[in-house]
């Protein structure tokens, strides 16, 4: 999942009556539920989790998926957690497509069977994302924490190609599999997927529990821009790939989520309205729910999504950028984590006062041990761990 928001595309349209400078994204995230049979160190979930018994309903997600056609959005992707984790996912996919919506579903397949996903295909799904936690099952199932997973994984990606659906790699990249990087590629082309997303692990939640052992070396990451510059010409018209310089190691910020509340937003298993997956890693922000108010509603009026609207909220050295409405500051998310503040210039940018000792911080922790807190309850090691 991490990727899709790492670098969305969402194009927008004007939100029409509003008058108002920003627009209805064509596309909108629902995590469906938090449950996960995976472990992942990297987990893009925050840290306190929706219970299985706060989720909405299925009457209530087909409510906000209706509100979504009417609003104007066209995709919609379903995610988690692990989505397949619940039973009602082939009845909301058929609402979606009913209301006009393209669906996509982004997992970690490992609960799937080839009738579940022949399934879901009937019911309109229209595109599969895969994760992958590497090229192989050793060290794919240890960052993973869940044994034979990489295996369960190969198997879903060819029933999605069998079942003629387009297919989507998403690769989450750290220190600790971006050696693998070149068979990566080659198994997205042998698996026939027709793009390969390479995601950097971003540094919230969770993942920030893990930074010391995730956190690439300035070497891995000017090999992996090679790597990904060769394989781009060489597979040109067969697999197209997605990727940017993990934020700790750029000079300017990304433009993440293509500005706050402007392009996206995602909504939570128990029905907030986020501008991004990990807003609520920043304490002390209230978000609006589809329990109480309207999507269309949330999306005009929500003062959280419009706290970061735009620039006016932007303190210097942002505020007299020539770029400001290039990159939006970055990351608010990142500028909490790192900063205390989410009005700070996100330290990724090269004119913060903070990214000199980010750099630094990242060359240090590059040098950490490998040992993964994994994303379970008990935050210990998992069977898949031990070797
Ligand atoms: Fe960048 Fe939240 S992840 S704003």
């Amino acid at each position: 999942m991490s990727d899709l928001l790492e670098q969305p595309k969402a194009e927008t349209k004007p939100l029409s009556g509003a008058g108002k400078s920003y627009g209805i994204p064509m596309s909108v995230l629902a995590e469906i539920t938090h449950r996960c049979p995976l472990q992942c160190p990297y987990c893009s979930n925050p840290v306190e989790l929706d219970r299985a018994n706060a989720e909405l309903t299925t009457d209530e997600w087909k409510r906000v998926i209706s509100e979504m056609a009417d609003m104007g959005v066209l995709q919609i992707h379903f995610s988690g957690g692990e989505p397949t984790a619940r039973r009602d996912l082939a009845e909301l996919i058929r609402h979606a497509t009913e209301v006009g919506l393209y669906s996509n579903l982004i997992t970690s397949a490992v609960l799937l069977t080839r009738d579940r996903l022949a399934e879901l295909s009937d019911a309109g799904l229209s595109h599969v994302q895969i994760s992958f936690q590497g090229s192989e099952a050793q060290l794919a199932d240890r960052v993973g924490g869940y044994r034979g997973g990489h295996g369960k994984k190969l198997e879903a990606a060819r029933w999605t190609r069998e079942l003629g659906l387009p297919l989507t790699i998403n690769a989450v990249m750290h220190r600790q599999n971006l050696h693998q990087l070149p068979e990566i590629i080659e198994m997205a082309v042998a698996l026939d997927a027709e793009r390969l997303e390479v995601a950097n692990v971003q540094y919230y939640g969770w993942a920030l529990k893990n930074r010391a052992a995730l956190m690439p070396t300035e070497e891995q990451v000017d090999w992996t821009t090679q790597i990904v510059e060769e394989a781009r010409e060489r597979l040109h018209g067969i697999l197209a790939i997605d990727y940017v310089i993990p934020d700790y190691y750029a000079l300017q910020p990304k433009k993440c989520m293509g500005g706050w509340g402007q392009q996206f937003f995602n909504i939570s298993p128990s029905g907030k309205v986020l501008p991004c997956h990990a807003a609520e890693s920043i304490t002390g922000l209230q978000f609006d729910s589809i329990r109480d108010h309207s999507l269309a509603w949330i999306w005009e009026n929500s003062p959280a999504l419009n706290l970061y609207r735009g620039t006016d909220w932007m303190p210097e050295p942002c505020r007299s950028c020539a770029l400001k409405e290039e990159d939006f500051g970055g990351c608010r998310c990142q500028a909490f984590a790192l900063t205390g503040n989410a009005s700070a210039t996100d330290p990724a940018c090269s004119f913060s006062p903070f990214h000199e000792k980010i750099f630094r911080a990242a060359k240090t922790e590059a040098e950490g041990s490998d040992q993964f807190i994994y994303r379970n309850f008990k935050g210990g090691t998992p069977e898949a761990n031990r070797s």
